[in-house]
């Protein structure tokens, strides 16, 4: 399986930024064959972007989309009017579930319309600080996990990319807390549990899991070997051209 290193802008850089940095980010890192370079620049930016990005060396991801491809949604872009413009999509991520109060059923429906036009999406899960201390881990996680994969059809979950981010690691959280690579490896192997307990071991396999949440070119290392994990989803570090591609490296070497 390849290894993804996904940068989340999340609302950052304007339009000429973004392509400022995409230029850039070009020009330093090779043609890496195992390692899945993506970035998810705001929506505005992503139809230029397109022209731009090299798809051999790098990805485009949007970060989010909305589950109808087309009618009477004001303000809404749909994942039939990103097709061909991006490859991935982030869906449910913490942000968009806390702040713009979407729940598992329109993210399912978003995972969905991503597969239904060609793009793949990458469901972000994960608990809350008070969740965690109320030992309710476990339940959110299966819960956002197969609440997110279920306008899917089986044969579909192996398209899926799951990104683990507990919403407490998360740097923008007020009190951003590093997570263990022993608390991550526990919530990883239960997905993989999940998986398996319900789609099979041959589908569990083939899911990719990322991590996110506060990483960063010193930690990257740390939570890429963690068993299980299989990229990561930067938010921060990916707006500094020189920590994204001390990452990417980092990526490289420990496949090495
Ligand atoms: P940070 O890397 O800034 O903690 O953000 C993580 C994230 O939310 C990526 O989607």
């Amino acid at each position: 399986m390849k290894t993804y290193i996904v940068g989340n802008w999340k609302l950052n850089f304007t339009v000429g930024e973004a392509s400022i940095y995409l230029h850039k980010l070009l020009k330093a890192i090779p043609n890496y064959r195992d390692t899945e370079v993506v970035v998810a620049p705001s929506l505005i930016a992503l139809q230029p972007l397109s022209l731009q990005v090299d798809r051999h060396k790098m990805k485009l991801a949007a970060q989010n989309g909305f589950y109808r491809d087309y009618g009477a949604f004001t303000g809404e872009v749909s994942f039939s009017q990103l097709r061909g413009i991006v490859d991935y999509a982030i869906v449910g991520h913490s942000e968009r579930r806390y702040i713009l109060r979407e729940d598992d059923k329109m993210i399912a429906k978003k995972v969905a319309a991503a597969i239904r036009n060609k793009i793949k999406p990458i469901l972000c899960i994960g608990e809350t600080e008070g969740e965690r201390a109320f030992g309710e881990t476990k339940d959110v996680i299966r819960d956002q996990l197969l609440g997110g994969l279920s306008e899917i059809g089986d044969d579909m979950v192996d398209k899926v990319i799951i990104a683990y981010e507990p919403v407490w690691a998360i740097s923008s959280g007020k009190e951003a807390k590093l997570a263990a690579p022993d608390e991550i490896s526990e919530v990883v192997k239960l997905i993989r549990k999940v998986l398996t307990d319900t789609y099979g071991k041959k589908v569990a396999e083939n899911v990719p899991v990322l991590f996110g949440g506060s990483v960063n070119p010193s930690n990257a290392g740390a939570y890429l070997t963690v068993p299980g994990v299989n990229g990561l989803l930067v938010g921060g570090a990916s707006l500094i051209l020189s920590e994204f591609t001390d990452i990417i490296e980092t990526a490289k070497r420990v496949r090495a």
